[in-house]
């Protein structure tokens, strides 16, 4: 047995997406990863129908101050996620190593697209410097990582775009949508990487590179948030 996990209480993504998020949340994080149809593809109309957590814990600005945020929240998650890929490498959890390698690449997918929007609005943006980070064993640093992920699909991104909406902000309506999609997956990864930590598989982790949505194993043929091809996608 290799990890504290193994004793720890069994948590379920539904479970615990049940207690941090909407119904609408819930849906479109979804325990299959082939949940979203094609025509389920997000827009600014289907965008309407993410609430905002009644005890949203967002500080919302314009959509400016917003991007630039939810960038230097990007940039710690990828800066996290890679130190913590190299601490389940050196603890012998390969997978778990894999499946944090291929959340950093996606988040790096994320402060891309977010820094394309904030360029284009002032031409000045310059991305935030990588913060310094702490990491953990394993397991920990799983369960902190489904945390951020759940706070971001269920409370940022939602509060985002909803102000987005607002200034009529169609680009980052979109951005924020595509984000908020994606890190629903995450957690779910996360969440089931922590529950088989003693039991991994030989399952390899595919990331959109349009997206960031990760796919675990191979039994899939596009990205269900936003339809490119699985040919096009990372291999973890
Ligand atoms: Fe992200
Ligand atoms: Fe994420
Ligand atoms: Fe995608």
């Amino acid at each position: 047995m290799k990890g504290v996990a193994a004793g720890a209480t069994v948590l379920t993504t539904a479970g615990i997406l049940a207690a941090c998020t909407t119904a609408t949340d819930i849906a479109t994080s979804g325990e299959s990863s082939e949940a979203l149809s094609p025509t389920a593809v997000p827009s600014a109309d289907t965008a309407s129908n993410f609430n905002v957590m009644p005890d949203s814990k967002t500080k919302v600005g314009t959509t400016y101050e917003n991007i630039m945020s939810a960038m230097t929240g990007e940039t710690g998650a990828t800066t996290k996620y890679a130190a913590c890929a190299k601490v389940a490498d050196q603890d012998d959890f390969a997978q778990v190593g894999r499946l944090f390698s291929a959340a950093s690449a996606a988040e790096a997918i994320h402060i891309e697209l977010l820094y394309e929007l904030a360029s284009k609005m002032d031409p000045d943006t310059k991305k935030p410097e990588p913060p310094s980070v702490t990491t953990h064993q394993s397991d920990v640093n799983l369960i902190a990582a489904a945390t951020g992920e759940i706070y971001e699909t269920s409370d940022m991104y939602p509060a985002f775009i909803k102000a987005a909406q607002k200034e009529n902000e169609s680009d980052a309506i979109l951005v924020f949508t595509h984000a908020k999609l994606a890190e629903g997956y995450h957690a779910e990864h996360y969440l089931n990487a922590y529950n088989n930590i003693d039991t991994p598989d030989d399952d390899k982790y595919y990331v959109c590179p349009v997206c960031g949505y990760i796919h675990k194993g191979e039994a899939f043929t596009a990205c269900p948030i936003c339809l490119t091809k699985k040919s096009a996608f990372k291999e973890y």
